[in-house]
């Protein structure tokens, strides 16, 4: 018969609460450690306290590594491949990672539109992709602004009064109405060009084309004309520019856009890179359209990932990168981070920890060589 002693906790109980850990698994992980501010409040050192916070602080700090491996990157880094014509070692130094740069309207909507500015401004990132909204909003803030609002106003009076909410922003009846007196002409031209030069019109030239009209330093859009950034809008339609242009067919019919020729040259973007990064902020079309031109190229090499959107619905807004990688989309080998937050607080700190940080301004002959004005 066992009896108990009252003075020692059971032996199975210890067994069970003090099992051995296995010091093999830990080799090589991370310490835990968040910032100690009485270091002062040094913002650079902040946010590399992220990596080792844990949580999606964590997912920042390694999107900002898996960031500066995009701006990094350098063919030259790498041995030439058997099936590779030797382009020279000056060539190679200068050949980059391709930077694929998707966002959701309203993100355009939002402050985040400034940051975009910049980077696009500075030629950091070399192809875009937005939905509709994400390109009108920038044209339209360059006629009209859009007010910070709140969450709760309620939408009937808002109606009743011209308002139109987006979040917790403001957007008046009035802004679209600039914009349609703006973009109404500039469409009556080019019908005119496709009627009498035979223009084609694809939705990334005419997103070009209202770069070049805008002429405001404001703009997204102007900087990805003078920089020849292109961006696609595989639905352009589907905001307030397919409004103006279902007006406009009726004044003016016959303006074609030819969708085809904007896919082959996205898939082509990634089937000639040396080396792709995607950077995607948000879910829908801009998502997938990145991802899948990445397919004809059997993968993007470094992936970031900014959104809020969760899996278990099977959408592929909420798709983890690993699902990517079953497609083809995301290389085997790549070390993808999807950080599960709003956007509109990430991506400052993202642009702030690398882009900007490697800022560096060049003249007209460097950019010619290699048009980005980072190190
Ligand atoms: N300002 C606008 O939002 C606006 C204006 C005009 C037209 N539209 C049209 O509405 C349609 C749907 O918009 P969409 O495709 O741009 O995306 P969306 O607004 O439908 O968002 C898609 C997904 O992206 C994620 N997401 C969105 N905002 C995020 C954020 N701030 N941070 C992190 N994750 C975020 C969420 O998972 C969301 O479900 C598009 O065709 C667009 O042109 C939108």
């Amino acid at each position: 018969m066992t009896t108990t002693n009252n003075n020692e906790a059971p032996e199975s109980a210890k067994n069970a609460v003090f099992f051995q850990s296995s010091d093999e698994e830990l080799k090589g992980k991370p310490k835990i450690q968040g910032y100690d501010f009485n270091q002062g409040v040094d913002y650079e050192k902040l946010f590399e306290s992220f990596k080792t916070t844990g949580f999606q602080a964590s997912a920042v700090g390694s999107a900002i590594e898996e960031i500066k491996k995009m701006i990094q990157w350098r063919q030259s880094d790498e041995p030439l491949k058997e099936d590779e014509e030797d382009e020279g070692q000056e060539e190679r130094s200068q050949t980059r990672c391709k930077i694929f740069l998707g966002y959701t309207s309203n993100l355009v909507s939002s402050g985040v539109r400034e940051i975009i500015k910049y980077l696009v401004q500075h030629s950091m990132v070399d192809v875009i992709v937005a939905s509709a909204g994400g390109v009108e909003e920038d044209f339209i803030k360059c006629l009209a602004p859009t007010y910070l609002g709140d969450f709760a106003l309620v939408g009937s009076d808002l109606r009743r009064k011209g308002l139109n909410r987006i979040g917790n922003l403001l957007v008046p009846n009035e802004n679209y109405c600039k914009f349609e007196d703006w973009i109404i002409p500039v469409f009556d031209k080019m019908v005119e060009e496709q009627t009498t030069q035979g223009t084609v019109w694809t939705p990334s030239r005419v997103i070009n084309r209202l770069g070049k009209e805008i002429n405001n330093e404001d703009s997204i859009y102007y900087w990805a004309y003078k920089n020849d950034i292109p961006v696609y809008c595989p639905a352009l339609t589907d905001g307030s520019i397919g409004d103006m242009m279902y007006f406009h067919s009726y004044k003016t019919p016959g303006f074609v856009l030819d969708l085809i020729s904007d896919i082959r040259a996205i898939n082509n973007h990634a089937v000639y890179a040396k080396k792709s990064g995607i950077i995607i902020l948000g879910g829908g079309v801009i998502k997938h359209h990145i991802c899948n031109a990445n397919l004809f190229r059997n993968g993007a090499d470094y992936a970031v990932y900014v959104n809020t959107g969760q899996e278990f619905d099977g959408s592929d807004s909420g798709a983890r990168p690993d699902e990517a990688v079953s497609w083809g989309k995301i290389k085997l080998d790549a070390k993808p981070v999807k950080i599960y937050a709003e956007a509109s607080i990430v991506f400052p700190i993202l642009v702030a920890e690398t882009f900007a940080k490697h800022f560096k301004p060049k003249n007209e002959n460097e950019l010619k060589k290699n048009k980005r004005s980072i190190f």
